[in-house]
């Protein structure tokens, strides 16, 4: 798992740490960090070892600088370039894992960047991240799910804003608009990153999973269907409790 091009994937302890690794290109996402991430990714997602998983981006100056620009002009068309990057439902993947993944961003977060980060479930940022989405400006729309996931983040209005004007903002404003948890200087973005996790990761997994899913599954949902996941996954999880060897205490 450790020779991949792209991509750094270790595993300390339960924690995982994927690490876009092509600094000379701002970590740029391209044709193979997408290949080399689904595989990272059904690891994380199928590894009963991995607990919780950290994504940070290689060198001082970018978390991911968006869809790898040479490759995208060098396509034949706008359409053929978007159809190679669907082969892989990599984002419905990433969605799907129902472990915590905390995205430690620092640097330029732009375009699949920003996608990345938003298919975590924590993201902190050190005080130089600036983040956007250049997609229009470039004649396209975003297609890592960030039209459906930043609203969901920061609300229809503002993620219209950032969209269709183009606009950077940084890490203040970011914070400000919920987009990231918290701001850390930039030395203690991997350490906080990491405490975090190790704090998450201390807990009973099923437990942190099904806490995980009620949240993120329930947003898609009416308040009365999600009422209705959180009491199908507590009881799931009573019943298991047995089997984990967690004492069950009744409400
Ligand atoms: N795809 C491919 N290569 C990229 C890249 C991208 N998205 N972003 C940066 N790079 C490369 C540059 O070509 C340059 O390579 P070189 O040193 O071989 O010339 C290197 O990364 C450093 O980037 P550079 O542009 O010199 O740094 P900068 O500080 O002047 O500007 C940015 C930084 C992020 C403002 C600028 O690189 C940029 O606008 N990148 C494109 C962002 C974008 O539109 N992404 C697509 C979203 S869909």
């Amino acid at each position: 798992m450790s020779d991949f091009e792209t991509i750094i994937y270790e595993k300390k302890d339960s924690l995982a740490y994927v690490t876009l690794n092509r600094p000379h290109a701002l970590n740029a996402y391209n044709i193979k960090m997408r290949d080399e991430l689904y595989q990272v990714l059904g690891a994380i997602k199928d590894d009963p070892e991995v607990r919780v998983a950290i994504f940070q981006g290689a060198g001082e100056r970018a978390f991911c600088a968006g869809a790898d620009l040479a490759e995208f002009l060098s396509a034949p068309s706008p359409i053929v370039a978007r159809r190679v990057r669907w082969e892989r439902d990599i984002w419905g993947l990433f969605l799907r894992i129902a472990k915590p993944l905390i995205a430690a961003l620092h640097g330029y977060v732009l375009g699949s960047g920003i996608e990345i980060a938003l298919c975590c479930d924590i993201r902190l940022a050190s005080e130089d991240a600036q983040f956007g989405l250049p997609e229009p400006g470039l004649g396209i729309i975003p297609a890592a799910g960030g039209s459906q996931t930043l609203p969901r983040v920061i609300g229809g209005a503002k993620a219209l804003e950032i969209l269709l004007s183009g606009r950077w903002i940084g890490a203040d404003e970011a914070l400000n608009l919920r987009l990231v948890n918290r701001l850390v200087p930039r030395k203690e973005l991997i350490p906080e990153a990491e405490r975090l996790a190790e704090r998450i990761a201390r807990f009973d997994p099923t437990a942190v999973s099904c806490a995980k899913q009620a949240v993120t599954r329930g947003l898609d949902l009416s308040l009365e269907q999600g009422l209705e996941l959180e009491a199908r996954l507590g009881h799931r999880l009573a019943l298991s409790a047995k089997e984990r060897a967690i004492p069950h205490r009744p409400l």
